[in-house]
């Protein structure tokens, strides 16, 4: 058994009320048999949820993390924000930023930016996404998108110690369509190529893959080299689909 899959984070989107615990109970109940020290089962969970569910799992391996947050460090006149303070002091160890449904929301790269500025400094770990379009990648822009994610939304970062790239072609969410084995090896080669020149030296920063991943495709996926593990959407909803990837990366 390998535990090269490090992570598996839970992406819930705007799903979940406080009933929904037992979904990540049977989960929790399902990696306490598996012997593995090292794996992170993280799950991103609504604003509403962190603070509930962050106490009622504290004595478990499950990790509570958010999935947003505002970019202003102090409180301020924002209706109906939650800035990453106040997601930290409410239990979360973990936030999503960047994501692509956030970007199409408004999310520019200067704001994405100041959000993971932000969270660093209050102490999250940053799961930052990436990804390009489809008419991107088929104009051969993938490269190029990327490259530019990254230098403006770690625009001011020092290092990496906080951060996990997650790379999510944006074809391939909630579309069932996962990129080709070649495609996905070169894409993955060329963001630590690109960290490693951007932060000048050779760093252990997890890259993990997010799109359309299932109990069935994660086992083309686990051939890839470099990726460290998954962020999971629509599958994250159920206990046993979350379970079954994860059994399936071991099997
Ligand atoms: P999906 O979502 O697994 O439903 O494609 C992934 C994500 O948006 O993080």
């Amino acid at each position: 058994m390998t535990y090269k899959y490090e992570y598996f984070i839970a992406n819930w989107k705007m799903f979940g009320d406080f009933s929904s615990l037992k979904i990540i109970n049977s989960v929790n109940n399902y990696i306490n048999k598996i012997k593995s020290r090292k794996n992170k089962v993280i799950f991103c969970v609504p604003s509403t949820l962190v603070g509930h569910f962050s106490n009622r799992l504290k004595k478990s391996k499950i990790i509570i993390g958010a999935q947003n947050c505002h970019y202003l460090n102090e409180y301020g006149p924002h209706t109906g924000s939650i800035n990453s303070k106040m997601i930290k002091s409410a239990g979360a160890k973990y936030v999503i930023l960047g994501h692509s449904e956030n970007r199409a929301d408004g999310d520019t790269d200067n704001i994405i930016n100041n959000k993971i500025k932000s969270a660093i400094k209050n102490n999250l770990v940053v799961i930052f996404c990436i990804g390009e379009t489809l008419k991107q990648r088929k104009q051969k822009l993938t490269n190029k998108i990327l490259s530019l994610q990254i230098d403006k939304g770690l625009k001011l970062v020092k290092n990496l110690k906080k951060i996990i790239i997650s790379y999510e072609p944006i074809w391939s969410i909630g579309t069932g369509i996962i990129p080709a084995h070649k495609e996905l090896t070169e894409t993955i080669s060329f963001i630590r190529n690109k960290l490693n020149k951007k932060f000048k030296k050779k760093h252990s920063v997890k890259i993990i893959y997010g799109g359309s991943v299932n109990a069935k495709n994660v086992r083309k996926l686990i051939a890839i080299q470099d990726i460290s593990g998954f962020l999971i959407g629509g599958a994250s909803q159920s206990g046993k689909k979350f379970i079954d990837i994860i059994k399936n990366c071991y099997m």
